[in-house]
């Protein structure tokens, strides 16, 4: 394995700068079939052709001749098809070099290897274990593309089929005593949804929450604690409340996954709280502290989303009828955004935290239901208006139209034909 490696070493560097050099490796394979033809037709699409590597600079061996012998000889480092659990170590032995590395893509990070070795991957394939994912199974091969190219398979929208390759697969996982729901789940989830549905790319995937080339993403000391990294508001007031010392210490950082689950979070609502799903009662029971706030906290957030729907529906119709509210329906903007506060406010689980925007927002929704209440009444004050002047205005010209006929009636053969 040494006289290969410190082969290809030196078989990119040689070939920088040659621009369109001899790969025979690329001819002959293009005219084989099957496997052996598959990397020659996918070299166009791969991101090494691109940067003008080829063939040899990952397998070894000499590209300028055509005698297959030759072309192939391990003498001149041609390794053949590398063993799965060489492939890390082959493909760091440029992605690990930053002097290499760097001729190409000054800023390219180097340390996707070292990192790989302290995931959970890394580390079973280091004991032999080549059932994980290594670098080709989450960037494929031959046709390795661009981490940025809407078509490689780490993509954001794709990167969750290419986990679940392996992880809804019960069969591959089975000797590993592990669940094979995770990808099943987060279809379900608002996340996905806000993803693959909104095109939302800073939701997150699998790798947003477990990282990709290391055990878990950046500045999370572990992945229940990742949620914070893009919920700040929320974890900065979970983390003051009475639930957190409490659910770390019970689940090893559980956090808001008790409450939210981690693959399959769906769109909270207030039956989180209370009735047959409430995931408060899991631990409170009915008419205990704890259970009277969830009842209380309840209350308050459908109170005000009812009182903010019912006073936009009076602005809505009062629209309707062409009455100006804008400025109520702005208002009542203010009222939602009181809502979104009040929900915010709840992972401090202190009722008087949630008290202040409640009580803001049904200000709001009173004024603004008011407003709504003010135009429709004004609506049926210029309506009868409008039927008082109409029976006037009817009234007038019947009078109008009875005095004309009077004096045409009065007037001295008005009604004579004229002579002849
Ligand atoms: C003249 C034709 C020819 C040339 C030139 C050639 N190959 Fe091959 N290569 C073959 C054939 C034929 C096979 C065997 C295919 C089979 O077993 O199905 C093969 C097999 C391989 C394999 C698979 C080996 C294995 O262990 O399964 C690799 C990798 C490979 N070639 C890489 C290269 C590289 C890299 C070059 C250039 C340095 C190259 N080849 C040049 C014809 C060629
Ligand atoms: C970025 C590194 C890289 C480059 C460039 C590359 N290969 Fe490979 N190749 C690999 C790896 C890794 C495997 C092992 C794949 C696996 O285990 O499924 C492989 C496997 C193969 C195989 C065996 C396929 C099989 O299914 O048995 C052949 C043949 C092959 N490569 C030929 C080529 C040819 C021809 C080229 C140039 C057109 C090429 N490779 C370019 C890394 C590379
Ligand atoms: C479990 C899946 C997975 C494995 C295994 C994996 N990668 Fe990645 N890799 C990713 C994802 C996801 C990204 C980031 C894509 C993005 O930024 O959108 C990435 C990014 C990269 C990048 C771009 C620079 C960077 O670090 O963000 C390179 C280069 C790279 N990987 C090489 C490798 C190499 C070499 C290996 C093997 C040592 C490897 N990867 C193993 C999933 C993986
Ligand atoms: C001969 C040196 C060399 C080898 C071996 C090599 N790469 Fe690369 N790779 C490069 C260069 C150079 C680039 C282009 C510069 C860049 O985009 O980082 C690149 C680009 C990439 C990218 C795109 C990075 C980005 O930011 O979009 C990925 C992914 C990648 N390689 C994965 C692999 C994998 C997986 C292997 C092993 C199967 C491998 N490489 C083996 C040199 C190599
Ligand atoms: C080639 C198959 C394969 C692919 C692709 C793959 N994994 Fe894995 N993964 C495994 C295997 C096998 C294990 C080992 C299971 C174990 O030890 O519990 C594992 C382990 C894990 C673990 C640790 C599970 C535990 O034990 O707690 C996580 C987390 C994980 N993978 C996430 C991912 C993510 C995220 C992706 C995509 C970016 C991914 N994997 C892609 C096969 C794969
Ligand atoms: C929003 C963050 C998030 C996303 C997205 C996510 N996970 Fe997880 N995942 C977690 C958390 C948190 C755990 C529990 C880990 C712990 O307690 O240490 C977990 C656990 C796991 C485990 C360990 C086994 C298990 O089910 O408990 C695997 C494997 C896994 N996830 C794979 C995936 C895959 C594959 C995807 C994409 C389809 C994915 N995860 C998406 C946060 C996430
Ligand atoms: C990479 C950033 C990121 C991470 C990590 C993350 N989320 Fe999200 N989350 C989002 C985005 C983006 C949305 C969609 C927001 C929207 O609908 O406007 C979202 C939506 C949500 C929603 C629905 C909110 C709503 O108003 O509809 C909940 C609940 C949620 N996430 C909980 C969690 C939990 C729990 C975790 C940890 C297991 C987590 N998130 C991890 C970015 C993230
Ligand atoms: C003790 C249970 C519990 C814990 C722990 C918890 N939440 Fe929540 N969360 C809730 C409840 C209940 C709601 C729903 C309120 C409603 O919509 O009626 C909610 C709502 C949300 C929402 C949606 C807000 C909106 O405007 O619709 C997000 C986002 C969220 N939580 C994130 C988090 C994050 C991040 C954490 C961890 C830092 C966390 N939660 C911890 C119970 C919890
Ligand atoms: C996994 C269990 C668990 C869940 C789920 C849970 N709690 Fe708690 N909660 C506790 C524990 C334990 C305490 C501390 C009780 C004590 O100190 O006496 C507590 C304390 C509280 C307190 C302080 C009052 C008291 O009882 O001491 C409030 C308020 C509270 N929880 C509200 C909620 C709400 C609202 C929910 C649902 C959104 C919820 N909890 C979900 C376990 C839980």
């Amino acid at each position: 394995m040494r006289a290969p490696i410190a082969l290809l070493l030196f078989a990119p560097l040689g070939l920088l700068g040659q621009g369109t050099a001899k790969n025979s490796c690329l001819d002959c394979h293009g005219m084989l079939d099957g496997a052996a033809q598959r990397p020659a037709l996918l070299a166009k699409t791969d991101v090494h052709t691109a940067n003008g590597l080829g063939c040899a600079d990952c397998h070894g061996g000499d590209r300028t001749s055509d005698d297959p012998g030759e072309a192939m000889n391990p003498a001149k480092g041609f390794i053949g098809k590398p063993a799965r659990t060489a492939i890390p170590k082959l493909c760091a032995h440029c992605h690990g070099d930053p002097n290499f590395m760097r001729k190409f893509r000054p800023q390219q990070r180097v340390d996707q290897f070292e990192l790989y070795q302290t995931s959970v991957h890394g580390k079973r394939l280091a004991s032999g274990d080549d059932n994980v994912a290594t670098c080709i199974d989450c960037h494929s091969v031959h046709d390795i593309r661009a981490v940025k190219d809407p078509q490689a398979p780490v993509y954001p929208l794709h990167l969750p089929e290419t986990c679940a390759h392996c992880h809804a697969d019960a069969k591959r996982m089975a000797k590993y005593g592990i669940p094979t729901n995770q990808f099943a789940e987060y279809q379900t989830s608002v996340h996905w949804n806000a993803l693959k549905v909104r095109g939302d790319l800073s939701a997150p995937t699998c790798a947003s929450c477990h990282g990709n080339h290391g055990a878990k993403p950046p500045q999370v000391e572990s992945v229940a604690a990742v949620c914070g990294s893009c919920h700040v508001l929320f974890a900065q007031l979970y983390q003051k409340s009475v639930h957190e010392p409490i659910f770390s210490a019970a689940s090893g950082g559980g956090g808001c996954i008790v409450c939210h689950s981690n693959h399959g979070i769906h769109q909270p609502s207030t039956a989180m709280l209370q009735g047959s799903k409430a995931v408060c009662a899991q631990c409170h029971d009915a008419g205990t502290p704890g259970a009277n706030v969830a009842a209380q906290m309840a209350g308050w957030l459908d109170g005000l989303d009812a009182a903010l729907k019912h006073s936009e529906s009076v602005l809505a119709s009062a629209d309707k009828y062409g009455m100006e509210v804008s400025e109520a329906q702005v208002r009542l903007g203010d009222g939602r955004e009181n809502l979104v506060k009040a929900r915010l406010a709840l992972h401090a689980f202190q009722p008087e935290q949630m008290k202040k925007p409640i009580d803001a927002g049904m200000a709001i929704a009173n004024e603004t239901l008011r407003a709504g209440q003010a135009a429709l009444h004004e609506k049926d004050v210029r309506r009868m208006g409008l039927a008082v002047s109409v029976v006037f205005i009817g009234i007038t010209i019947l009078a109008i139209w009875a005095l004309i006929r009077r004096i045409e009636a009065s007037r001295p053969g008005a009604s004579a034909p004229a002579p002849k």
